[in-house]
């Protein structure tokens, strides 16, 4: 039988674009004759029946908006047996039939989670600025993060380069070092530290210092929050090299703003594929771009640490330093 009613909600760190897949899940499930309900909070929303119906007016006006208009959040209660088994009751209330789930790797090992257990069929849209999502080469709103980031990094190497001196500029990326290696690559800094990757302060002071002697005085360093802050950092270098180093927290900044035409291109592809496999009867498949395509991934393969090109990008910003 075909499905009839489905949920859309975003769950997790929101992202660019968030509202553009909203809009295109809806409006694209009305086109094909679906009900669409928007469930508020993510999980939360489902645990505590805050959902509605959504027609083609609820979704005006928010495909260049940051931000979600369902509202997202974390919530540890969804991991809870007690927790899953009030959304199921939930989704068995409303007689909603699959949900559709915008969010990154944590919010697909949930819905992985859930639908082992309850067997709803539910479909990813890769949404997170940190790109982590394993198989999928861009998630979208990673763009519109990168973006921000590197805007904000040019401007302090204006400061920079005038004030000759180092800077340590922290970027998002618990476990992903993403944005920074990216951000630093195309910022053309000297220096990246990133989870993925061991690093040694020492040596990393020991270049500064001979580069110094060399009349190069300037130097920005790029950290991903996972591997250490910022203002640590900062201070460690001054004590090693007795050089002025300042240190600056980029933080939320860059999950905001108005999503890039390429967050929103993505979003609306990706969200588009969503409901197709919805319609078609498939489940527990992350959607996102590979090679150029959009692409399915199945949950199983997506919520596995990601593997990408770590070491091949750090060389390139050390050659091009
Ligand atoms: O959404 C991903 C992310 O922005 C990470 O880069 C960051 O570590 C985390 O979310 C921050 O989460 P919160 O806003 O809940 O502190």
């Amino acid at each position: 039988m075909a499905i009839k009613r489905i949920g859309v909600l975003t769950t997790g760190g929101d992202s660019p674009g968030m509202n553009a897949a909203i809009r295109t899940v809806v409006r694209y499930g009305i086109y094909n004759k679906l009900e669409v309900w928007g469930v508020f909070r993510g999980w939360w929303g489902l645990i505590n029946e805050e959902l509605k119906p959504f027609d083609h007016r609820s979704v005006s006006g928010i495909i260049n908006q940051g931000g979600t208009i369902l509202k997202t959040a974390r919530c540890p209660e969804f991991k809870t047996e007690e927790g899953m088994k009030r959304a199921y009751e939930t989704l068995k209330k409303y007689n909603i039939e699959g949900i559709i789930i915008i969010g990154g790797n944590g919010s697909f090992t949930a819905g992985y989670e859930f639908y082992k257990k309850y067997k709803i069929p539910c479909i990813g849209v890769s949404a997170t600025i940190d790109n982590d999502v394993n198989g999928i080469e861009m998630t979208f709103g990673v763009d519109t993060a990168l973006n921000t980031a590197l805007d904000a990094l040019d401007k302090i190497r204006d400061t920079a380069t005038s004030m000759e001196r180092i800077f340590v500029v922290e970027v998002m990326g618990r476990e992903s070092g993403f944005i920074a290696l990216n951000v630093a690559l195309a910022g053309g800094c000297e220096e990246v530290i990133i989870p993925e990757r061991q690093y040694n302060l020492e040596t990393i002071c020991h270049d500064i210092v001979e580069g110094n002697l060399r009349g190069k005085i300037s130097w920005i360093i790029v950290l991903a929050e996972g591997a250490g802050s910022a203002e640590d950092i900062a201070q460690r270098i001054r004590e090693m090299t007795d050089l002025e180093t300042r240190a600056i927290t980029l933080g939320h900044i860059q999950r905001g703003g108005r999503p890039t035409a390429l967050s929103r291109r993505l979003a609306i592809l990706f969200a588009k594929e969503a409901v197709d496999c919805l319609i078609h009867g498939e489940s527990v498949k992350a959607i996102g771009l590979k090679k150029g395509e959009i692409t399915k991934v199945d949950f199983e393969m997506a919520i596995q640490k990601k593997i990408w090109d770590v070491e091949g990008l750090y060389k390139m910003v050390k050659i091009l330093t």
